[in-house]
């Protein structure tokens, strides 16, 4: 029966290879054996394992083997490895017969190497955009740089990859971010730009690969690495932000690598997306280390003129320093949030900058002021708004300095807002403001007792000032002692 099936096959144009139960070859046509690249003689007779040697514990084995104790059709894809390393998919119809199984084959190598290189694409668009999403998601660049090497080491599948940033004194290269390594030993990594491998890409602007950096030329400087490692083949890409050079990126393998086109553009693309995410992570850091030092400059500076117009006005020492925390206590009862609190301690600290604009006669006037006279006084506010306005940092502090002597009933100044209308933060800074000033000797008059103070405030809830926040500050001379001052 042999025989005549033979012969029906005799024109077919693909590879055709009949095995026996013991996996020897019985039949092989031309195509077949050139598929192998042997010949039909080196084949037939033989066994499958006997011609290729750990055949047996491949997965395309098991499905033969399976096929002949079962006597089953079977179709599969099988990825078939020459002894030179390269490797060609084919597409394997089986079916038995009398003799063990029938195997057609087909050539699918170019179709298949398509389906990949697509697949691997859309795998690297995808890293791609993940590592987008990472540096995005945060400001922290050592973070950053060890997502995209864990995308780097994963899809251009090798074992380890490091950031070496330039540093921008010295000129050398420096570790910066490492993955996939058993030592430490890349962590000293030093390198000054010109030297090695790294050094030359750096320079030169170019990638470098290396299939096996035992024979590199110039020699790869770090040995201890190496042999630490076992690593065998290394690829290094300059980073750089407009033309300029930031670092490199490395990748080590411990096997020899074979990469194609498609691997370098990728390594290329991989390199892109790192400079951006360390100029943008670094440009994070000074701007924040910027305004962070802009901020304390502002706050000294606030601190200044809060303490000159202390002086000025002949207050009680500390009195600037007790409204500001004796508010900023009230504003977190009144559930004021955190972020607007910092706003809240700035405005109480400026909130009489405005008699900056009062002249001494009547600021220091030791009796009661003319009609004249209140009208400049009551003018402060005024001022605070238009000197404060202008300076874009503190406009949101300005509901203190602006409408501190707005009253809960409207009868205050300047614009005699009413209830709600006045800003919170300008009722909760008025009680505390009273309560401090009743305190106080002031030139025009001597300090009042606390009893005295505190029966005047509650009596004007509802009057001068928010009832509801009356009843919070109540709460809080009642609560503590230390605010007591005498
Ligand atoms: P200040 O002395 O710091 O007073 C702040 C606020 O506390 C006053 O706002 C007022 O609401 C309250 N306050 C202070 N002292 C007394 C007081 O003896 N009795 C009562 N009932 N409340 C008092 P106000 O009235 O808008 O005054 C604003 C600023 O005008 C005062 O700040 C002070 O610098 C000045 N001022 C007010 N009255 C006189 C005065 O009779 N003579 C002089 N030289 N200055 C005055
Ligand atoms: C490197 O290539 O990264 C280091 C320099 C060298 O050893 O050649
Ligand atoms: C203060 O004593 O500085 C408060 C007076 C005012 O707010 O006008
Ligand atoms: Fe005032
Ligand atoms: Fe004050």
């Amino acid at each position: 029966s042999t025989k005549s099936s033979l012969s029906l096959w005799s024109h077919f144009r693909g590879a055709l290879q009949i095995i026996d139960f013991d996996f020897r070859y019985v039949y092989v046509n031309e195509v077949c054996a050139k598929q192998g690249r042997k010949t039909r003689e080196e084949l037939v007779g033989r066994t499958m394992m006997e011609v290729y040697p750990g055949i047996e514990s491949t997965a395309m084995y098991s499905v033969l083997q399976n096929c002949l104790r079962e006597r089953t059709s079977a179709e599969i894809e099988n990825e078939f490895t020459y002894p030179d390393g390269k490797t060609a998919w084919f597409s394997l119809t089986i079916a038995p017969v009398s003799e063990g199984i029938l195997i057609l084959s087909l050539d699918i190598t170019p179709h298949k190497q398509t389906t990949l290189e697509l697949q691997t694409q859309l795998l690297r668009i995808e890293a791609l955009k993940e590592i987008d999403l990472a540096i995005l998601g945060t400001t922290d660049l050592s973070l950053a740089l060890n997502t995209i090497l864990e995308k780097v080491t994963s899809n251009l599948k090798v074992d380890a990859g490091a950031i070496l940033l330039q540093n921008r004194y010295t000129n050398i290269l420096e570790f910066a971010a490492g993955r996939g390594f058993r030592s430490r030993e890349i962590e000293k990594t030093q390198l000054r730009v010109g030297k090695g491998q790294a050094g030359l890409a750096a320079l030169e602007q170019k990638t470098i690969f290396l299939a096996d950096l035992r024979n590199a030329d110039p020699p790869f400087i770090r040995s201890h690495l190496v042999a630490a490692e076992g690593f065998v083949s290394y690829g290094v890409t300059p980073l750089t932000a407009k033309g300029k050079l930031i670092g490199v990126l490395e990748i080590f393998h411990r096997t020899k690598l074979h990469p194609g086109q498609s691997w370098f553009n990728f390594f290329h693309a991989l390199a892109g997306q790192t400079s951006i995410a360390i100029e943008s992570g670094q440009i994070f850091q000074e701007l924040q280390r910027a305004s962070l030092e802009l901020a304390l400059a502002y706050d000294a500076t606030l601190e200044g003129w809060a303490k000159g117009l202390e002086l000025r006005d002949r207050e009680t020492e500390g009195h600037t320093q007790r409204v500001t925390d004796m508010t900023a206590v009230l504003a977190k009862m009144a559930r004021i949030s955190d972020s607007e609190l910092i706003h809240i301690r700035r405005g109480a600290m400026l909130h009489d900058i405005g008699k900056l604009g009062v002249p001494d006669s009547v600021l220091l006037k030791p009796g009661k002021l003319s009609d004249d006279e209140w009208a400049i006084m009551r003018q402060h506010p005024t001022f605070a708004y238009e000197w404060l306005y202008p300076i874009e940092y503190l406009r949101p502090c300005l509901a203190i300095p602006h409408s501190h002597h707005e009253k809960w009933d409207g009868t205050g100044y300047p614009q005699g807002l009413k209830g709600e209308q006045i800003p919170l933060a300008a009722r909760i800074f008025a009680v505390v403001d009273v309560w401090d000033a009743l305190t106080s000797d002031r030139p025009y008059r001597q300090a009042w007792s606390q009893e005295q103070a505190l029966e005047y405030i509650q009596k004007q809830a509802g009057a001068h000032f928010d009832p509801n926040v009356t009843r919070l500050f109540l709460q809080m001379v009642n609560d503590d002692e230390s605010y007591k001052t005498g």
